[in-house]
């Protein structure tokens, strides 16, 4: 199979417009805030909110003010249409968490599903701190090597997914406990699934399609070291 050069992930998952794409998908969601003390009209932020699944959810569900904030266009655009159709007031932002114009301590709940290892972690975990009134919470679910990794492996799916690096768990701490967060839990659970939602784009190049297989085949053959954990921790 002929490998693309540079990372075409992102744009991958905009043009199929996948929802859900973070492991466990929107049930591992439901579940993780089924465990937080979401009240009505509490300010949440999803960050890198893709498609809106998880921000129309939490708008729905718990009457939250849901903002979504997603550095890739077509999302923004997939997930306006979604909000649109389902007249839900959420607010969407097309930028990069590394540096919004948001003011501080905007948010009660911010959550990152699947989008720090994409982005430069430092200035986005600062970013979410400032954005975060005191006390409160931040839920992140992030891409987490099980061990050091071979170079040539780690360059493989460093390169494929387009991750600015691949971290272990005690590089995902050291990270928050500088960024100010206390409160750091850990979870893995691989129990929960859930299907992906697809808003396919009119006119797909033929390249993406190429992407998705090479996806397909990246999952099989590192299926051990494409690990994830869930991190909950507060301001
Ligand atoms: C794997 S997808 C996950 C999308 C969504 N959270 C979900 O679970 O369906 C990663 C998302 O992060 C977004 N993203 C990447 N870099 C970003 C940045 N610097 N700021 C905001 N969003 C970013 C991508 O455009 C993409 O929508």
């Amino acid at each position: 199979m002929i490998r693309i050069q540079g990372s075409h992930y992102l744009a991958f998952l905009a043009q199929f417009g996948i929802g859900g794409a973070h492991p466990g998908g929107i049930n591992l969601s439901k579940a993780l805030f089924s465990t937080e003390n979401i009240t009505p009209g509490a300010d949440i932020l999803d960050v890198g909110c893709g498609t809106g699944q998880t921000a129309a959810y939490l708008a729905t569900a718990y009457q939250a003010s849901v903002t979504g904030i997603d550095i890739h266009p077509v999302m923004i655009k997939k997930a306006q249409k979604r909000m649109q159709k389902a007249r839900l007031p959420v607010r969407l932002l097309q930028g990069s968490i590394e540096k919004t114009s948001l003011p501080n301590e905007s948010f009660d709940l911010i959550l990152a599903e699947s989008v720090l290892a994409f982005v430069n972690q430092q200035q986005a975990l600062q970013e979410i701190y400032r954005l975060l009134k005191k006390s409160g919470r931040f839920i992140a679910i992030e891409f987490t090597k099980p061990t050091t990794l071979p170079p040539e492996l780690a360059d493989d799916i460093q390169q494929f997914y387009g991750f600015k690096s691949l971290l272990m768990k005690k590089d995902w701490v050291k990270l928050l406990q500088q960024a100010g967060f206390h409160d750091i839990r850990i979870q893995k659970n691989q129990s929960i699934s859930s299907k992906p939602e697809f808003d396919v784009s009119a006119a797909i190049e033929s390249k993406f399609y190429e992407v998705m297989d090479q996806h397909l085949a990246m999952n099989e053959k590192y299926q051990p070291f494409l690990d994830y954990r869930i991190y909950t921790c507060t301001k």
